[in-house]
């Protein structure tokens, strides 16, 4: 469903974060990205999500070809990324930031309220829909950014380390949360630092270092 080929990204400093990089993603795929601080796993993932284009090289998606001419709201109905870093508006509730993209959609109140009930329950976080986000934890702002990221529903659901403010306990929930969804048939692109063992079926990996993919398999 998407095809990275020899995908390149410099920035305009000069740092090369990506080197060459080549990515079949098929419908359905659990795909994990590893390695260390630095090795390009945020960048690729925002390419991903036009945050970012690539120097060189071409993405193609849906059958067609990906770049600055594809409107990034029409393709974030389809993509949606977990920031690293939140990307929260923190003087706003857990509520607001949550149905973002239902806004955006324009769907109606009791559909957001609806959405955002059941979304907050699979998280653990209903008693906090009302909070604004500068009251949360790290722990908990990573999973509203989760939250906001499944709620309307994507064909491809980008995590950016969506694990690493959890405690161990909170991180199996959240993984358990994680495979039900793609067990839905969405598919799932997460970088990580710690896997959390479960009994799943077998999940592609790539590894990358100094933005190049070194490593291809499944665990
Ligand atoms: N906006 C940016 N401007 C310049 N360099 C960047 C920027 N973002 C990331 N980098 C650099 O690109 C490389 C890859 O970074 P990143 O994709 O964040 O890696 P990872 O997520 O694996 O830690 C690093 O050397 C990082 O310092
Ligand atoms: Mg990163």
């Amino acid at each position: 469903m998407i095809e990275l080929k020899n995908i390149v990204k410099v920035y305009p400093n000069g740092t090369v974060a990506l080197d060459k990089v080549n990515l079949k993603i098929n419908k359905g795929d659990f795909i994990y990205i590893v390695g260390e601080s630095g090795a390009g796993k945020t960048t690729l993932l925002r390419i991903l999500h036009l945050d970012e284009y690539p120097t060189r090289g071409e993405m193609f998606a849906f059958g067609k070809r990906v770049d600055k001419r594809t409107k990034p709201y029409l393709w974030r109905r389809k993509v949606q990324l977990a920031y690293q870093d939140f990307m929260l508006i923190e003087d706003r509730t857990v509520f607001e930031n949550i149905t973002l993209p239902l806004q955006v959609k324009g769907e109606n109140y009791s559909m957001l309220v609806q959405r955002a009930e059941t979304v907050l329950a699979s998280l653990g976080l209903r008693d906090k829909m009302h909070k604004l986000v500068r009251e949360l934890s790290g722990g908990e702002k990573q999973r509203v950014s989760l939250g906001r990221a499944v709620i309307s529903e994507p064909e491809i659901l980008l995590l950016d380390e969506p694990l690493g403010n959890l405690d161990m306990e909170t991180a199996t929930v959240i993984m358990n949360f994680i495979d039900a969804i793609n067990e839905r048939g969405i598919t799932v692109v997460m970088s990580t630092h710690h896997m959390v063992k479960r009994e799943t079926s077998p999940k592609r990996i790539i590894k990358l270092k100094n933005g190049r993919i070194i490593a291809k398999g499944y665990v």
